[in-house]
């Protein structure tokens, strides 16, 4: 079908009609150049905010020829209006980036021809302390084969900030400095969820201001923390339900729907150079109302200025139910034309048919669909597993056996797969 379409609109460097289908190389080239334009488009609607917010800052400074009180308004009007029409036209050239790439996806059915070229993508995992600490397999393993750590649980509110008065960093301190020491980088998990909210916090009496303080000191002191060390956070974990609407959690009932906007921009002020991820579930097609949903909150927050700079797509998915390298690929290809990097952040594979062998040939082409469709998105930044071998998955079901490596920690085909398409140069 992908073929069918490349005949149907065939495209050339310079734009014009050319008789012949495009190749996945010209497809990638062709993809590149229109996100160049997008990004150039970024920046012009990104200087038109800042001077619409500049004119309106000026109100009330130096006096204005005639109408004053209205000069500052109708300027910073104008400037937002050509700020809509810079982002509608990046829009435009994202989508015909990713429109290209998906394309080229389903053009290259063999291995990546050398306009692929990028930096290998870094593989990471999910990694819980105290196992880590009990099995030294578990270690040796994500030393020889990953490169990105995220600690599973041990950042999350209820384990640094248990009690009103009491923040524990030490098991973090612990994982982060033998991450960096070992080379690895570590991915900041999560700042603001619905779960493993310490009591003080889920059963306090809280007005919006009263919490949305609390909020701001959790995320500034967290993040202020580890700032020389961790440069990519989960700020905002899961706030989409299946549905497409809000979560139903303490921040929605308290704070109201900003409460996204304001852990945001708290997470900037803390540290304004690290990359601020929005990370959820279910992201594997986007013709869902879960993902249209969570497309809305991003489209909402970029026109808004709100300093998101990524969506982390976890991917808990199983072998008989995940989405394709092509939906994957459409899905990301929705969040780069916003201007938002992606990332794969927790991807297992469950396996849950009866014959093993089959299992791990499904659960290798699973895997094998999301790390490609990384591999092709230029802003796909990072991919990571929730975890490291099937001994250790959070599912606690060794029958499940959804990660790289098995029980007795070696590589699945699954793990050989990934490799091949976010590292090999
Ligand atoms: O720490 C206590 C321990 O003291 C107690 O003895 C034990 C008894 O069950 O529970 C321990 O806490 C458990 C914690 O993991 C640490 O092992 C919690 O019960 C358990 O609910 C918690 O589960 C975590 C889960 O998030 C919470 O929803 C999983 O380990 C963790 O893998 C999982 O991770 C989430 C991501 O953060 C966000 N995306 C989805 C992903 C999978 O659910």
């Amino acid at each position: 079908m992908l073929a069918a379409v490349a005949l149907a609109c065939p495209l050339s460097a310079d734009g014009t009609a050319e008789a012949r289908p495009l190749t996945a190389a010209e497809a990638l080239g062709l993809a590149k150049r229109h996100d160049r334009k997008a990004r150039r488009f970024e920046k012009l609607s990104r200087r038109e905010v800042g001077r619409a917010r500049k004119a309106l800052a000026h109100k009330s400074g130096a006096p204005m020829a005639a109408r004053p009180e209205r000069q500052p308004k109708l300027k910073a009007r104008s400037h937002r209006r050509k700020a809509k029409r810079y982002a509608a036209k990046a829009r435009w050239h994202r989508r015909q980036a990713a429109r290209l790439r998906r394309l080229a996806g389903g053009l290259s059915k063999v291995p990546p021809p050398p306009v692929l070229r990028r930096a290998p993508i870094p593989l990471g995992a999910a990694v819980a302390w105290d196992e880590f600490e009990s099995d030294h397999r578990l270690k040796d393993t994500f030393l020889s084969h990953f490169d990105q750590m995220t600690p599973e649980n041990e950042m999350k509110w209820g384990h640094v900030h248990p009690e009103i008065l009491h923040w524990n960093f030490t098991t973090p301190d612990a994982m982060v400095d033998w991450a960096l020491a070992h080379g690895k980088r570590v991915r900041g998990h999560t700042l603001i969820w619905s779960k493993q909210n310490p009591s003080w916090v889920e059963n306090g009496t809280w007005t919006r201001e009263s919490l949305l303080l609390v909020m701001k000191n959790h995320i500034k002191t967290t993040i202020a923390h580890f700032r020389d060390r961790v440069h990519e956070w989960d700020v905002v974990n899961e706030a989409i339900d299946f549905h497409g609407g809000w979560t139903d959690n303490i921040w929605y009932r308290v704070i109201g729907p900003d409460y996204v906007d304001y852990a945001f921009r708290y997470a900037h002020e803390a540290d304004p150079h690290a990359e601020l991820y929005y990370n959820e579930q279910w992201l594997d097609v986007a013709d869902h109302p879960h993902s249209q949903g969570v497309i809305e909150l991003m489209r909402d927050l970029r026109n808004r200025g709100v300093p998101v700079d990524g969506v982390g797509m976890q991917a808990h998915v199983t072998t008989q139910a995940s989405g394709s390298q092509s939906q994957v690929s459409e899905l990301m290809g929705r969040f780069t034309e916003l201007g938002l990097d992606v990332a794969i952040t927790e991807m297992d594979v469950r396996t849950e048919g009866s014959d093993p062998s089959a299992e791990r040939e499904t659960q290798r082409s699973v895997y094998g669909a999301y790390a490609r469709a990384c591999r092709l998105e230029p802003r796909c930044t990072s991919f990571s597993t929730w975890g490291v071998a099937d001994p250790y998955s959070w599912y606690e079901d060794p029958a499940l056996a959804p990660l790289l490596f098995d029980g007795d920690f070696n590589a699945k085909p699954a793990f050989h797969e990934v490799q091949d398409w976010i590292r090999t140069p």
